[in-house]
């Protein structure tokens, strides 16, 4: 999957902006401020709809505009040649593809696959749960249809569930037949969510010792699912209504996806308790790769790679290890602050494109791959 051409309006610091990407390595440089990250960000939203940095949407918005857009031409696998626009506004965000609008975002989230690498993602393996659940959701989203789909019908049951607790009363019969309807089927969803997480993880963890120690020399690294789901639909029941004069106690859901948590287990340790910055750095890194063969596995196409400002995140040998893995099949956008980041073999081969306050100011166009449609 390659995306050959990007516009943007009123996005961020940009006005009326666009970009021709080379289906190989593109490089993006300039000072802080520019723009370099939100470009990145326009991509990563223009293929899951939102941002992996502001949870407002409204921040995508210029300052004093009504309106932000994002258009795409991207060629997949198929060699079909797809339009896609996102449009976000007041009136909230419409999805398009060749001009049709879409309105269930799980038909839409798994037509572009991108993975992004950045300070922020090192974060949500410090942070509460919460953030990882986000991150794996977006994650599983991208290459199962229907996850995303069972996730939105889940979180609609779970608030519904959530409400009912906070009002039910043990002693009437009909409250209790109630609850049983939904307890039935907030196990069924909750069953269903489970095994997508835990066969993902299952996935990921094929390539994630292997990635691992190629990026740092060291032992296995496993990605752990922690659930306090269970497979078997009657014990997970069983579990629920065990669990039932807690949940009435604290007026909410105790048990199901949405207490679900993923980790590193590193030596048999925790290592969001125990590593150093450096090792979890390491990790998330292996994590990334991971996902490029895995999407690329799981879709018979690769992934689009997004790397922001990595160079400030990792030594120079892990660096090149990194560049080196990606096979020329990956469309990979780098950012830096300084060309001498990047050693010169590796920027004969990229695209290089000058950024300063919204617009491009020089491009180094790479003749030898070219443009997208390889000309
Ligand atoms: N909604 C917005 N409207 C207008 N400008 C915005 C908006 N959101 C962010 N900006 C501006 O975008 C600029 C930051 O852009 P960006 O984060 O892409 O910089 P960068 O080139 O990645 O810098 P660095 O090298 O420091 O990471 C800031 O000047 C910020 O004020
Ligand atoms: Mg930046």
């Amino acid at each position: 999957m390659k995306i050959k051409k990007i516009k943007l309006q009123n996005y961020r610091n940009y006005d009326n902006f666009e970009i021709d990407l080379s289906k190989n390595l593109n490089i993006i440089i300039g000072n802080n401020a520019q723009g370099k990250t939100n470009l990145l960000e326009s991509i990563y939203v223009l293929a899951v709809t939102k941002s992996f940095l502001s949870i407002n949407d409204k921040n995508l918005i210029k300052f004093n505009n009504k309106f932000a857009k994002i258009l795409g031409e991207i060629i997949n696998n198929l060699s079909r040649n797809n339009k896609l626009d996102i449009i976000f506004s007041d009136k909230g965000k419409v999805v398009k593809v060749n001009g049709k609008e879409i309105k269930k975002l799980s038909d839409y989230i798994s037509i572009i696959n991108v993975i992004i690498f950045s300070t922020d993602n090192i974060r949500i393996f410090k942070e509460s749960p919460n953030s990882r659940r986000k991150y794996f959701n977006i994650q599983i989203s991208q290459i199962n249809k229907n996850y995303l789909k069972y996730l939105s019908e889940y979180n609609i049951l779970l608030k519904q569930r959530n409400e009912f607790l906070k009002i039910m009363n043990l002693n009437n019969k009909s409250d209790l037949d109630y609850l049983d309807i939904l307890n039935d089927k907030y196990v069924d969803l909750s069953i269903k969510i489970s095994k997508y997480r835990k066969n993902y993880v299952d996935d990921i963890n094929l390539y994630l010792s292997d990635m691992f120690k190629y990026i740092t020399g060291m032992e296995e690294l496993y990605l752990i699912y922690h659930t306090s789901i269970d497979e078997d639909e009657e014990i997970f029941k069983e579990k629920l209504t065990n669990n039932l004069n807690k949940e009435l106690l604290y007026k909410m859901t105790l048990v199901g996806p949405n207490r679900d948590d993923f980790y590193f287990k590193l030596d048999d340790k925790n290592l969001s308790l125990y590593g150093s910055q450096g090792q979890i750095r390491s990790a998330v890194l292996a994590l990334k790769l991971s996902e490029v063969k895995l999407f690329t596995e799981k879709t018979g196409d690769s992934p689009i790679l997004l790397l922001d400002d990595i160079f400030s995140e990792l030594d120079i040998e892990k660096r090149n290890n990194l560049l080196s893995t990606l096979s020329g099949n990956v469309q990979t956008v780098i950012t830096t602050t300084d060309i001498e980041n990047i050693t010169e073999d590796i920027r004969k081969k990229a695209n290089v494109y000058e950024i300063d306050d919204g617009n491009i100011i020089s491009i180094q166009i790479n003749n030898e791959d070219g443009e997208v449609n390889g000309k």
